[in-house]
């Protein structure tokens, strides 16, 4: 393959740059510093927490295409928290796939926090940051819901609405078994997908531990973006030590 080179800035997201590069299918990913909760209400730095992801996200993406689950990963950045990626038209969802209730599914139903599910537990919200109306940004969407308004959520089709679940429930299998033998409880985790020019939907984005919750098997300490969430002190600790692992393994 010719040589893929960064060119210009494109989007400086909350926590990630996206580049152009000298080839228009591709685009260099760059996880920052930048740390945000609460839909950017909260905001800080934390050092080294780009390479961290980065290097978490790029083994997670190599481990999954292994398996079967195409994804938007194509080689190494020109820095060690960058990554070149397939440039896809993104499909405006976020599809969180959940293994015990925690987080916004317990303040959603008022329901108590620590069920396990038998399955994992698929559901979409709509991708909408609003900063005009706050209370609308991120809004759970059905699966009905999403091929009715597919000017919006650009999937038109029932059948692709049931990939996009296949794929994530598939994603949530494999990335248990890889997170259980480095003595890590995936939780819960977010992922977007995108559509190639010849309409193949892949996955894109990051999976990082700032779009999982990962609980440490022993200890039962949060080892993610909870961190700084909850105020949990040392928050470069959980992207420092699900590094390590991931590289030791
Ligand atoms: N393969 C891809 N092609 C095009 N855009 C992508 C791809 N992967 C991720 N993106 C987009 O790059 C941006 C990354 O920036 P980020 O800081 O994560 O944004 P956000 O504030 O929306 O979370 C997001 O808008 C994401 O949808
Ligand atoms: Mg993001």
């Amino acid at each position: 393959m010719e040589q893929i080179t960064r060119t210009t800035l494109i989007h400086a997201g909350k926590a990630n740059n996206v580049y152009a590069t000298t080839s228009p299918d591709y685009l260099e990913l760059e996880s920052s510093d930048r740390i945000s909760a609460g839909n950017g209400a909260k905001k800080d730095i934390v050092s080294n927490k780009g390479i961290a992801n980065n290097q978490i996200s790029s083994a997670l993406f190599q481990y999954l295409e292994s398996h079967g689950i195409p994804t938007h990963y194509v080689c190494e950045g020109s820095n060690p928290a960058s990554k070149i990626v397939k440039k896809a038209t993104m499909i405006p969802l976020e599809v969180i796939c959940r293994f015990y209730a925690v987080g916004s599914f317990c303040k959603r139903y008022g329901c108590e926090k620590g069920k396990k599910f038998d399955t994992p537990f698929v559901e979409f919200t709509f991708k909408h940051d609003n900063p005009d109306a706050p209370a609308l940004s991120d809004p759970p969407i059905d699966r009905k819901t999403i091929p009715l308004l597919s000017e919006l959520t650009l999937v038109s089709d029932e059948r692709e609405v049931a990939l996009i679940e296949y794929y994530t429930a598939r994603v949530g299998e494999l990335m248990r078994e890889f997170y259980i033998k480095l003595g890590v409880n995936l939780i819960d985790f977010k992922l977007e997908f995108g559509r190639l020019p010849s309409g193949e939907i892949i996955l894109c984005d990051e999976i990082s531990p700032d779009t999982c919750r990962l609980i440490d098997l022993k200890t039962g300490e949060s080892l993610d973006k909870d961190r700084f969430r909850e105020d949990l002190g040392d928050v470069s600790k959980g992207y420092e030590e699900i590094l390590k692992r991931v590289c030791d393994q």
